[in-house]
């Protein structure tokens, strides 16, 4: 039986996946580099300054690593501005039943987003309480490595094999199935390669299949 769930946050929990994509069109608009939904589709759950490497690489563009820290910094503070508006209504369509069936499991949930700014937004969202443990990316490797997945089970002493996780990004997938957990993907199939379930929303979860 399953004992513990991890959550991504972005994408998964909170409607901010896109708040993340508009924040960074707008540093790329200014750049002149062409920056669609389909290519923001591969900085899903890559850290800050890789997004922001990615986004330069599409455009081939070469910046100096101050220019680039100031970059980042200014998409931050424009998503942190949208991030103040952020209450319990932007949580996720299923978000709340979601871990409502965790609890009502008797299951602990932990948090495994990529995102510094995670729990600010936990905050924003009423949830902060819901989590027995929450990364921080500061201190572990970005997805696709295990370890933001792997740092809630280590902290709470179980074994990866017994924990699900959740994520729309494919890096985040990848990650999940590197920790030996199983994995639900929530978005495309084909952006999700090697999930073991896949739905297109949260709101879409069996959630007695993902648990069962
Ligand atoms: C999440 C999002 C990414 C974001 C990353 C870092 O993984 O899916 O789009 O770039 O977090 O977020 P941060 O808030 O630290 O810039
Ligand atoms: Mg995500």
């Amino acid at each position: 039986p399953f004992q513990l769930a991890v959550f991504d946050l972005d994408g998964v929990l909170a409607d901010s996946a896109r708040l993340h994509f508009v924040a960074w069109k707008a540093i790329a608009d200014e750049l002149g580099i062409p920056f669609g939904e389909r290519a923001n589709e591969a900085l899903k759950g890559v850290d800050r300054m890789g997004s922001l490497r990615a986004i330069l690489a599409i455009g081939g563009v070469n910046l100096p690593p101050d220019e680039m820290e100031r970059l980042a910094t200014r998409k931050n503070v424009a998503y942190l501005d949208v991030v103040e508006t952020m209450g319990p209504q932007d949580l996720l369509p299923g978000a709340r039943r979601l871990l409502d069936a965790v609890r009502a499991r008797g299951m602990p949930a932990t948090l495994a987003s990529a995102s510094r700014n995670a729990p600010r937004v936990l905050e924003r969202l009423g949830i902060a309480d819901v989590f027995a443990h929450v990364a921080d990316p500061a201190r572990l490797a970005p997805k696709p490595a295990p370890d933001l997945f792997l740092d809630g089970a280590r902290f709470l002493g179980i074994d990866p094999q017994a924990c699900v996780g959740f994520e729309d990004a494919g890096a985040g997938v990848v990650a999940i199935k590197a920790a030996r957990m199983r994995a639900i993907g929530i978005g495309a199939a084909t952006d999700l390669p090697g999930a073991d379930q896949v739905y297109p929303t949260t709101d879409a979860i069996d959630i007695d299949r993902a648990f069962g």
